[in-house]
């Protein structure tokens, strides 16, 4: 059966009466179901290992209170998904209304100094170190400026879709998810169900950005609407629906003061962020994250504030956090090189820290001045001439910007299994997600590595909580977290073979111990002997009468640890230009160039492509994207791909993508960091940079519009 949900048409209130008589005469609908009816759905918390996490914790329909446009009142189930939607049409909701607070200027919520997240207590003071303000009162150059991003949406073309099959107490749910373990757990606990009651499928995901990392309300509601009816139950949100109800990236309000000397040097730098919540979550957007350590600063404050807003929640969207963050950190480098008469370039190789200045460690690898040098040399950033309007080419005046990254490298735990089949196929799996960036052919790739077989005898099993537990698909933390537990999966299905090799009667290793033996290219050999005398693992399998040898790897997750040794993450840049004319107000970004060091890319063909499309993304946001609140009535207004304007093929330039190749043993044995987000951490800044050198225009509110650029 169909499901569709009823959505609130107020962002503040109560609901006073549904009427749902129409929609219950209508052929074809099995149930609506509302507070009264839809039967009990516990809340979720969050555990240790990253373990029920949920960004909006309210089960849907616990109470009448509407906090957001498009909060789920009801839910219709019919025969086909039309009538269920004719149905949802025909309740009607009678509101106590009351006015709706979306308000975009941001001032903080009076709260204590530590407030609660969606990941636990967090302290408002994120970082600290020297005298800030005495530094900047006595710093000989000063910027004080503020950037603001708007609140965004994510838009993978898949929407977001579950159905949820009951047998007894059993329930299983096909999920458009990014993390099917996180999602069995929390809905293991909205339904009270010990977790291997519940069983999580998602085998492939038509992207997410985020938005698909945590659970939404419509999964509980079509397990709950399946357990009413005892039927499968299918639910698939409308595009309108992405916008209210499953996350955004939420608006930002951030201060940033720079002191400097003359020579460009660093001498304090303060970062005060706010960002727009929703009335009953808490996603922490995370936009100081980077700046602690992203330059060499001997005084620095990082400091939070959130303003509640009648807004669904916000939650996590590609580069959260330190993606509008690094948009104004980086932005104000810009502008302070500006001010110095200096070359941002060189502000930034002045400014650039030996340590991780806030947590008192080394970084484990950290090569942005290479990126730097790659980026400027493959741009030609050296014929840059700084004069606003001053460079022209074909008629169109040019601007060019630059701006660096960097983004968080960690593991979570994860579990794999590899098995060595008679057939000679090599089986890996992991409750792992492919989102759309390759994580079948990564695990093909490191199977195949690692066992020595050719890819295409190896098979793939993933987006199954069936399987051994494997990470989310978020965080840029999927790759790097799987490869220690693949590869200790392998190392074990190897050891096994080599057992089975050095006893099974008849073998030609026979009473070898297994110790004297190896495994290379599929092959097995005595070591003393070398390779030349090998007989295939499939042969010793099937000489022993065994269909298969079972390896299973775990690796600890280091994401979050508290006493790390080393400071852990990717770095990289950007240099974009832009084109402008003035005569009919035509602003294009015309090429980018990326660099990125983020170890070693175990597939830089999958790699190059989450960067380009990153940049894209960054067109998107430095230009493009906003979701707009309409003051009335709180509806985001623009929640349709008509007038929510992304970046497309057309907007796309041609993007340069350069790794550097500085593998990270910190991180793992093949040195690969993560690269999904990174990419879109600076562009804004790099291109917002552009504009003002094109046109002279400092623009500080995103997106840069056609209005901006008219004065
Ligand atoms: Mo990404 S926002 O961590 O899915």
């Amino acid at each position: 059966m169909y499901a569709v949900p009823v959505e609130a048409t107020i962002a503040n209130g109560r609901v006073v009466k549904l009427d749902t008589a129409a929609a219950e005469k209508m052929p074809g609908v099995r149930g609506i179901f509302h507070r009264e009816n839809i039967g009990k759905i516990f809340r979720s918390t969050f555990g240790p290992g990253f373990a029920g996490v949920c960004e909006e914790r309210r089960p849907p329909f616990e109470d009448d209170v509407v906090r957001y446009y498009g909060q789920y009142i009801a839910l219709v189930v019919a025969d086909t998904f039309e009538t269920a939607k004719a149905a949802a049409d025909e309740v009607r909701a009678t509101y106590a209304r009351e006015k709706p607070n979306v308000a975009t200027h941001l001032e903080a919520d009076n709260e204590p100094d530590e407030v609660l997240t969606t990941f636990g207590p967090r302290k408002r003071l994120d970082s600290q170190r020297g005298n800030v303000d005495a530094a900047f009162a006595s710093a000989p150059v000063k910027l004080d400026q503020t950037y603001v991003t708007p609140s965004e949406t994510h838009n993978p073309i898949e929407l977001h879709a579950t159905t949820a099959i009951w047998e007894g107490s059993t329930l299983t749910l096909y999920d458009s998810s990014q993390g099917v373990v996180n999602l069995r757990g929390v809905l293991a606990q909205m339904f009270g169900l010990p977790n291997e009651n519940v069983r999580v499928i998602s085998k492939f995901v038509g992207s997410g950005f985020g938005g698909k990392l945590w659970p939404w309300t419509q999964c509980a509601l079509a397990a709950a609407a399946a357990r009413q009816l005892n039927k499968p139950v299918k639910l698939v949100l409308s595009r309108k629906m992405m916008f209210q109800s499953v996350g955004h990236r939420p608006r930002t309000q951030q201060r940033v003061r720079l002191g400097a000397t003359p020579d460009g040097k660093l001498v304090s730098l303060q970062h005060d962020y706010l960002y727009q919540t929703s009335m009953l979550d808490a996603h922490h957007e995370d936009c100081g994250e980077a700046t602690p350590f992203q330059y060499s600063v001997p005084n620095l404050r990082v400091t939070f504030g959130r303003a509640k807003r009648n807004v669904g929640a916000g939650a996590d969207m590609r580069g959260p956090g330190r993606v509008p963050g690094l948009y104004a950190t980086e932005s104000a480098m810009n502008e302070l090189a500006d001010q110095l008469k200096m070359d941002p370039v060189k502000l930034r190789i002045i400014n650039e820290p030996k340590i991780d200045e806030s947590l008192g460690i080394p970084f484990s690898s950290r090569h942005l001045l290479e990126c730097f040098e790659l980026g400027a040399q493959k741009f030609g950033w050296s014929k840059r001439t700084p004069g606003v309007g001053s460079m022209k080419r074909d008629g169109l005046t040019l601007g060019w910007g630059m701006a660096g990254c960097s983004w968080v490298a960690a593991r979570f735990s994860s579990e794999a299994s590899v098995q060595l089949r008679d057939d000679g196929m090599v089986r890996v799996a992991s409750a792992t997600q492919d989102i759309g960036t390759g994580m079948y052919t990564i695990l093909a790739q490191l199977a195949a590595q690692k066992t020595g077989v050719p890819l295409d005898k190896v098979e793939v099993a993933l987006g199954d909580t069936t399987l051994p537990e494997g990470p989310l698909s978020g965080g840029s933390m999927a790759t790097e977290s799987v490869v220690p537990a693949v590869f200790a999966a392998a190392e074990s299905a190897i050891g096994s073979l080599l057992a089975v090799a050095a006893t099974t009667p008849g073998s030609p290793f026979e009473n070898r111990p297994a110790t004297e033996l190896a495994f290379e290219g599929g092959r097995v050999f005595v070591k003393a002997d070398g390779p030349a005398k090998s007989v295939p693992f499939a042969d010793l399998l099937r000489r022993a009468n065994l269909r298969l040898v079972t390896g299973n790897g775990k690796s600890e997750g280091t994401f979050g640890n508290p006493k790390p040794k080393f400071s852990t993450h990717s770095f990289g840049c950007h240099f974009v230009e832009v084109t402008w004319q003035p005569e009919i107000a035509r602003l294009r970004v015309s090429r980018a160039v990326s660099v990125m060091d983020a170890g070693r890319i175990i597939n830089p063909l999958a790699g190059r492509n989450q960067i380009e499309g990153a940049v894209v993304m960054g067109i998107g946001m430095a230009l493009l994207e906003h979701t707009s609140y309409d003051p009335q009535n709180g509806a985001p207004i623009n929640s349709n791909l008509a007038d929510y304007v992304m970046a497309v093929n057309a907007d796309a330039p041609p993007v340069e993508v350069h790794f550097l190749d500085f593998p990270d043993k910190e991180i793992n044995e093949v040195g690969a960091r993560g690269i999904g987000e990174i990419g879109l951490a600076g562009i804004a800044a790099a291109i917002t940079a552009a504009v003002h050198h094109a046109t002279g225009v400092r623009v500080r509110e995103l997106p840069v519009e056609i209005e901006n650029l008219l004065a």
